[in-house]
């Protein structure tokens, strides 16, 4: 296997062109048929990956883990309490360590203000791929996977569709607006008109929405936003709709908890999934929150996509790792 990518880091999708982020979906298909064929694809044989996470993570830690023992490599997954770092040891000490170690780093930090500033030490330090498992600002692996449940989902152009990525009540916690920021800057670049709606508290950030007019522009797609979430689902393709927090409006995470309390009624539900177009398929990264998201009919139902999300972080873990390690 030819590796153009080798030893790049993977940070947000738009550090990598178009083709790159192609090549990195062709090989994602290629091992999901190998999977499935259960067909030996040992392209990782004695390698080492390093998985820092700084949070919880069911499908993110599990995607890198049993994709490292299906390419025949090792994952060691380790967390602040298990490294120096939580005696103080530096972002940038702690690359170079891994670095004369193992083949690859791949880091969850969704401090908010923190995660990225600390995964950019790590990659400016580190002679191995940096992969963002999810940062305050990015969650590209998220994102690839859901480029690649789409194109399965809507085979031959993508292009034209409508994606609506909209905000959600869930007042249990507030989540990163990694996702939505993802979400919206891959599906603009690759030429799918993108409808972002929330409330207005929960703003993404100036930079990202510029990105993505930008990627909109450069596509001939459409990129537009609204605090209406009914008008939003009208006629979509695709719809995407899950929480975030307001840090951008409010970072103190109190406040944040009660500007979600004001829109219990942004959910997704069936009068909603009615106002999309016939075709359209549900989409969220998950966890999600049933009842206050989403309802149980509509995650359940024949529209939802979810669990092919989750499965596709998996070969596309499996085809970033191939492809950088
Ligand atoms: N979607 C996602 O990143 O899930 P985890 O938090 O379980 O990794």
């Amino acid at each position: 296997m030819s590796k153009p990518l080798l030893g790049r880091h993977f940070i947000t999708t738009q550090e990598w062109s178009v083709a790159e982020l192609e090549l990195a979906l062709q090989t994602s298909w290629d091992l999901k048929r190998k999977f499935y064929r259960d067909e030996p694809h040992p392209l990782l044989r004695d390698k080492t990956l390093f998985m820092m996470f700084f949070e919880q993570s069911t499908r993110t830690r599990n995607s890198f883990e049993a994709g490292m023992t299906q390419l025949g490599g090792h994952a060691h997954d380790l967390t602040p309490g298990k490294l120096q770092i939580s005696h103080g040891e530096t972002a940038e000490d702690t690359a170079r360590v891994f670095s004369r170690m193992g083949h690859g780093i791949t880091i969850r930090n969704c401090d908010w203000g923190v995660g990225n500033a600390f995964m950019r030490k790590v990659a400016a330090m580190s002679r191995v791929p940096v992969l963002n498992a999810q940062c305050d600002l990015y969650h590209p692996c998220q994102a690839l996977a859901d480029l690649m449940t789409i194109r399965e989902k809507f085979p031959g152009e993508v292009r034209g569709r409508k994606i609506t990525v909209s905000w959600t009540y869930a007042p249990s916690y507030v989540r990163p607006i990694s996702v939505p920021h993802s979400e919206i800057l891959l599906m603009t670049r690759f030429g799918l008109d993108v409808t972002l709606a929330h409330p207005p508290e929960f703003k993404l950030q100036p930079e990202i929405l510029a990105q993505a007019e930008a990627n909109a522009r450069a596509a001939g797609a459409k990129f537009e936003t609204t605090d209406d979430m009914d008008a939003a689902f009208e006629g979509a393709h695709i719809v995407y709709p899950k929480s975030w927090g307001c840090l951008v409006h409010e970072p103190d995470r109190e406040a944040a908890v009660q500007h979600i309390e004001k829109y219990p009624d942004w959910i997704c539900d069936e009068r909603r999934m009615q106002l999309a177009a016939p075709e359209a398929i549900y989409m969220h990264p998950l966890p999600a929150s049933r009842g206050q998201e989403v309802t149980d009919a509509v995650i359940d139902g024949p529209q939802s996509v979810v669990w092919d999300q989750a499965e596709n972080r998996l070969h596309t873990a499996k085809g970033l790792m191939a492809l950088t390690m």
